[in-house]
C-alpha cells in the first residue's frame, strides 16, 4: 500500500514548470513521473492548473503541487498501489469537476503515472509488462517529426508536423538507425540549400526552416530519405500532423495555408493531391478540432491513416461521438489531455475495439519520463510519435524502447508497414 506521496515542480523541455510526483509503497515500490505539457492544445483537453501571477510568467504550477501534497496524498495514503481504477476514481471523486480543474489534470496525472511505476515496480516487472502482461510484445513504428512547423517553429509552414515512419525496418531499433540518418541527411540537405540558419530546431526536435510551402517540406523528406540510401515509401514513409484547428479561420469557414484561404473542400482537395504525390500513410488532424463531419469525409475518400488528436483529445465521450460518425481511423493517445492512466486506456480499449489504430503521443512540451514508451508496448499500439531522433527529452522514449526491445529478445516484433492497417496502396 502506498506510504508516501511527494510532489514537486520540475522544468520541461520550454524551460517551464511541470509536476513531478514520486511515491513510496510500504514493499518498497517505487514510482516518479513528470507530467508533459501542449503547445497546440485541443479545446476540449483537461485543465492544466497554472498559478498566474508573476512568477514563471503566470506558468508556475505551485497549486498543482500543493494539491498533490496537501490535498491528494492524504486520502491515498495507505491504498493499495496496484489498484490503479480506484485510485484515480478517488481522484476524480475528489476533484468533482468534468475537466479535472479544481486539482488540475497536471496533478492528478502525475499521481496516476507515478502510482502505476510504483506498482509495477512493487513487482519487480518493467511498467509495459505490468500494465500489458506476456502479451504486450509489439515494438511500435516510430513517427519521427524531422521539420517542425505551425506552433513549435518560428517559421512560416502552417502545417505542425512533417514525419517519417521507416517502416521497411526488421527492428525498432533498426528503425531508430535510419531514423538518426535520415535527420543527419535532412541537416545536411537543408544547410546546403538554405544556409546555416535553416538547421535550427523547433520544440520537438525536427528542423526549423525558412520554408512557406507544404510541398518544399515533403520535397525536403523525400531529398533526405534518398540521400541516406533509403527508398521514400518502402523503407521509410510519410506523414502529417497538419493541426487544422491553428490556420483554420472560424469567423469566415477557412483555412489559411500556402498563401491560399481555402474552405473544407479545397483542403480536402489539397490532401488528395498530397496523398497521390507522395508516400503518406498518415495524416493527423487534417482539419479543425469540431469538425466531425469533414473528418468522416476525409476518412472516406483518402486511403490513409487519419489520427484525430485535437477533435478526440483522448476523450472517451469524444471517440464516442467520432465512432459514431467515422470520424478518422486512428486516436492518438496523449495522458495529459485526459489526467489519468484509467481513463487513457479506457480511451484506448475503446478506440481498438471499434477498429481504430492507436498512436502514444509525447507532447510538444515534454521531459526525461519515458512512461509513454512502456505504454505504446504495453498496448500493443504498434505506433508511436515523439519527436525528432534528437533533444534528451525525445531520445529518453525512444532509447527506453531500445532497452524495452532488448529486453523482450526475440519476442519482441517489429510490424513495420503491417502497423498502419488503415492505409491502402
Ligand atoms: P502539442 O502538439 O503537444 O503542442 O499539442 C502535439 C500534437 O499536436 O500532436
Ligand atoms: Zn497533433
Amino acid at each position: 500500500s502506498i506510504a508516501s506521496i511527494k510532489a514537486r515542480w520540475v522544468l520541461d523541455s520550454r524551460g517551464n514548470p511541470t509536476v513531478e510526483t514520486e511515491v513510496l509503497t510500504i514493499a518498497r515500490g517505487y514510482g516518479k513521473a513528470i507530467v508533459p505539457s501542449g503547445a497546440s492544445t485541443g479545446t476540449h483537453e483537461a485543465l492544466e492548473l497554472r498559478d498566474g501571477g508573476k512568477a514563471f510568467h503566470g506558468k508556475g504550477v505551485l497549486k498543482a503541487v500543493e494539491n498533490v501534497n496537501k490535498i491528494i496524498a492524504p486520502e491515498l495514503l495507505g491504498m493499495d498501489s496496484r489498484r490503479q481504477e480506484d485510485i484515480d476514481g478517488k481522484m476524480l471523486q475528489m476533484d468533482g469537476t468534468p475537466n479535472k480543474s479544481r486539482l488540475g489534470a497536471n496533478a492528478i496525472l502525475s499521481v496516476s503515472l507515478a502510482v502505476a511505476h510504483a506498482a509495477a515496480d512493487t513487482y519487480s516487472l518493467p511498467l509495459f509488462q505490468y500494465l500489458g502482461g506476456m502479451n504486450a510484445y509489439t515494438m511500435p513504428v516510430p513517427l519521427m517529426n524531422i521539420i517542425n512547423g505551425g506552433k513549435h517553429a518560428g517559421n512560416e509552414l502552417k502545417i505542425q508536423e512533417f514525419l517519417i515512419a521507416p517502416v521497411g525496418a526488421k527492428t525498432f531499433s533498426e528503425a531508430l538507425r535510419i531514423g538518426s540518418e535520415v535527420y543527419h541527411s535532412l541537416k545536411a540537405y537543408l544547410k546546403d540549400k538554405y544556409g546555416p540558419q535553416a538547421i535550427n530546431i523547433g520544440d520537438e526536435g525536427g528542423f526549423s526552416p525558412p520554408m512557406k510551402n507544404t510541398r518544399e517540406a515533403l520535397d525536403a523528406l523525400i531529398n533526405a530519405i534518398r540521400n541516406a540510401g533509403y527508398e521514400p515509401g518502402k523503407d521509410v514513409a510519410l506523414a502529417i500532423d497538419a493541426a487544422a484547428s491553428e490556420f483554420y479561420d472560424e469567423k469566415r469557414s477557412l483555412y489559411i495555408i500556402d498563401g491560399q484561404e481555402l474552405s473544407r473542400e479545397k483542403m480536402i482537395e489539397l490532401y488528395e493531391k498530397l496523398v497521390e504525390e507522395y508516400p503518406i500513410v498518415s495524416i493527423e488532424d487534417p482539419l479543425h478540432e469540431e469538425d466531425f463531419e469533414g473528418f468522416s469525409i476525409i476518412t472516406r475518400t483518402l486511403k490513409t491513416q487519419v489520427i484525430g488528436d485535437d477533435i478526440f483529445v483522448t476523450n472517451v465521450e469524444r471517440l464516442r461521438r467520432g465512432i459514431e460518425n467515422k470520424s478518422a481511423n486512428a486516436l492518438l493517445l496523449k495522458v495529459n489531455q485526459i489526467g489519468t492512466l484509467t481513463e487513457a486506456l479506457e480511451a484506448a480499449r475503446l478506440a481498438i475495439s471499434n477498429g481504430y489504430s492507436v498512436v502514444v503521443s509525447h507532447r510538444s512540451g515534454e521531459t526525461e519520463d519515458t512512461t509513454i514508451s512502456h505504454i505504446a508496448v504495453a498496448l500493443n499500439t504498434g505506433q508511436i510519435k515523439t519527436g525528432a531522433p534528437a533533444r534528451g527529452e525525445r531520445t529518453a522514449k525512444y532509447n527506453e524502447l531500445l532497452r524495452i526491445e532488448e529486453y523482450l529478445g526475440t519476442r519482441a516484433k517489429y510490424p513495420g508497414l503491417g502497423a498502419f492497417k488503415h492505409y491502402k496502396r
